[in-house]
């Protein structure tokens, strides 16, 4: 398998900072392809939504998780959604160890509300959270790990990597 971690989740789930702390373990790159779209488009997400739509996006976030896959020793931090689409999934299966980080939704309306960074989640975040979590049920289980994180430190849930990953 090839030598890259990708975390996977819905938003809120915690695969920055955990990505973050996995890659400084491993003296990894730590890449987040949400900042690498925002470098491609020349904007923040928020702004691309508003000018381009989400359609954009998404073609943005293809663009980006299929070329991170070329490289190797990184941990990807991925976008909620960029588990959507079929080509992108085989992308990082190809890629390396999928980890997929869950958390209820009570857990993951406490970490998102009052970010303005997410614009599905605008305005009345936590509706918007339960309706998304149904729709995208089940999608982040084609994972090779999946690790809970609701009550979890990072600490903790960097051990359950490591046991999985060496
Ligand atoms: C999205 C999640 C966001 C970002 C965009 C869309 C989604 O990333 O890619 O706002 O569709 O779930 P995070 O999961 O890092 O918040």
């Amino acid at each position: 398998m090839k030598h890259n971690i990708i975390l996977i989740g819905f938003m809120g789930t915690g695969k920055t900072t955990v990505g973050q702390a996995l890659a400084s373990e491993l003296a990894w790159t730590f890449i987040d392809t949400d900042k690498e779209i925002e470098k491609l488009a020349g904007k923040p997400i928020p702004q691309i939504f508003a000018d381009e739509g989400e359609a954009r996006f998404r073609d943005l976030e293809s663009q980006v998780i299929k070329r991170t896959m070329i490289g190797e020793h990184q941990v990807v931090s991925t976008g909620g959604g960029s588990v959507l689409r079929p080509e992108n999934r085989e992308a990082m299966l190809a890629g390396g160890l999928v980890v997929a980080l869950t958390a209820d939704a009570e857990t993951i309306i406490a970490r998102v509300s009052g970010d303005a960074n997410r614009p599905l989640l605008a305005g009345d975040a936590a509706s918007k959270v339960r309706k998304l979590m149904q729709e995208r049920e089940g999608a982040y289980d084609f994972a090779h790990v999946s690790i809970d994180t609701s009550g979890k430190d990072v600490d903790e849930i960097l051990q359950i990597i490591r046991a999985h990953a060496i």
